[in-house]
């Protein structure tokens, strides 16, 4: 139990908030279930399934995410764009989990802070869409609208909502989560170690010689560190695994909003850290009203379109009582558009004095598509955005201390550029994801490299 569990905490209420008020909001991105008998007889059968993460995880993350407010630790989140049922395979989540722990072993070397892990994994199987029909040869469908709520295939059939996915999706979030706390807490020791990491990518890039002096320094830290302690260091520093899924489809995510004995309030315990999408992010509308009651540390997407009042009502909403670790905004511009619209977000929070987590998420502003509509995104964008949210975090007095990014641990070919360059043509080879474009396991490795050049030389500064 941790120091904040043993406190007995007085009891309070959020005022006017059930579970269910949201329902009484507008509920932007949610799906027409045809059956009401069968939506209701799923969501009672949810709502007696266990939950996939404790009330003392929850608290545990609040603390650290506190911390990072302070600039004590620093936030790693990533993951996919849309998990999908199909992908809930061994390979394919301990490859994840593999580019995100070696990426947190770069960052807590290079930025020597601790590093908050959270994947953007167990859970994300809802997206919101920028339209509820698909239309193709004159046939109008709904809208794919993640595994969690239908298939993508352009059919009937398989784009008709079927609440039964739910459960589907619960399972699969739990078989996750097992999985990945399985692989925490036994063999994944040796990832720490940069000599069995795969390297191959760096001889392709013009910075080979400065990433591996970094890699071979983290070695060095490693191996120094293991001496004094005498254990592995992944004993010694016991690492935490958090996740995190964009709470978007409400009927799932208010079966599993749950009490806990001994603490006051209510929990969203489907995942440890759920955010509010750019999209759902309306002050009235029911995501944010969900979100303004549950006693989870909470995220918000914010755009460039977000202005400096809305943003304050926005914290007033979902942080009333300025507790620490609570709100963490996720801003996510575009290259294009930060530098005018992110200063005066900054200015305005620090200006009142508000306790907010910044995180940067380089990729949702940087979509594009190529001629023949594939979407993707340019790493030079994605690394452009990242370092310009250092530099003006710094030029604000605010403190960047966090990313959020699409990736996964496979070789795929969404994003362009990084060392070995993709291109336009590259793309065909090996373009999986369902939604966004993700980076692949060397770019991936790659920006954790550059952030820490970027944030080695602002500290200079
Ligand atoms: C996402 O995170 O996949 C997403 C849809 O982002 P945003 O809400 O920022 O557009
Ligand atoms: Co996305």
């Amino acid at each position: 139990m941790t120091a904040i569990e043993a406190r007995p905490e007085p009891v309070q209420h959020v005022e006017g908030w059930s579970p269910a008020s949201w329902q009484e909001r507008t509920a932007l991105q949610q799906p027409t279930y045809r059956d009401a008998d069968a939506l209701a007889a799923t969501q009672a059968e949810l709502s007696r399934q266990p939950p996939l993460v404790t009330s003392w995880e929850i608290f545990e993350l609040k603390r650290q995410l506190a911390e990072a407010q302070e600039g004590k630790r620093f936030l790693l989140q990533g993951g996919d764009c849309a998990e999908s049922f199909a992908d809930c395979e061994s390979s394919i989540i301990s490859n994840r989990l593999k580019v995100l722990l070696q990426m947190s072993v770069v960052l807590v070397y290079g930025l020597r802070l601790p590093v908050i892990r959270v994947g953007r994994f167990a859970g994300q199987y809802a997206k919101p869409r920028s339209a509820d029909n698909e239309t193709i040869d004159g046939i109008s469908l709904p809208v794919y609208r993640g595994d969690l709520v239908n298939e993508p295939e352009f059919t009937a059939a398989a784009r008709e909502p079927d609440p039964r996915r739910m459960i589907k999706g619960h399972a699969r979030s739990a078989m996750t989560m097992n999985f990945v706390r399985a692989l925490i807490d036994g063999g994944f020791a040796d990832l720490h170690r940069p000599e069995y990491w795969d390297l191959d990518w760096m001889r392709h890039s013009p910075r080979a010689s400065e990433y591996q002096q970094m890699v071979a320094a983290i070695g060095e830290g490693v191996r120094f560190m293991e001496t004094l302690s005498g254990t592995p260091i992944h004993n010694l520093n016991r690492v935490d695994f958090f996740t995190s899924h964009e709470a978007l489809l409400l009927p799932y995510e208010e079966c599993l909003t749950r009490q806990v004995p001994r603490h006051w309030g209510w929990f969203n315990l489907s995942t440890h850290f759920p955010w509010i999408g750019a999209r759902t992010a309306g002050l009235e509308d029911a995501h944010v009203e969900y979100m303004r009651g549950i006693r989870n540390p909470v995220a918000i997407k914010i755009g460039p379109a977000v202005g400096g009042d809305a943003l304050m009502r926005l914290i007033d909403r979902l942080n009333p009582h300025d507790e620490a670790g609570r709100l963490s905004l996720i801003h996510r511009m575009g290259r294009g558009k930060i530098e005018s619209a992110l200063p005066p977000l900054l200015d305005r929070a620090k200006r009142e004095g508000r306790r907010v987590l910044w995180v940067a998420d380089p990729m949702h502003g940087n979509t594009e598509s190529t001629a023949n509509g594939t979407k993707t995104r340019r790493f030079e964008n994605i690394l452009g955005e990242l370092e310009l949210a250092f530099d003006l975090h710094a030029a604000a007095g605010t403190r960047l201390g966090g990313v959020h990014l699409e990736l996964t641990g496979e070789n795929v070919t969404e994003c362009m550029g990084g060392a070995r360059d993709l291109n336009e043509a590259d793309l065909a080879r090996a373009y999986h994801t369902r939604v966004d474009p993700r980076l692949n396991y060397e770019q991936s490795l790659e920006l954790a490299m550059l952030i820490v050049r970027k944030r080695g030389a602002a500290s200079r500064v």
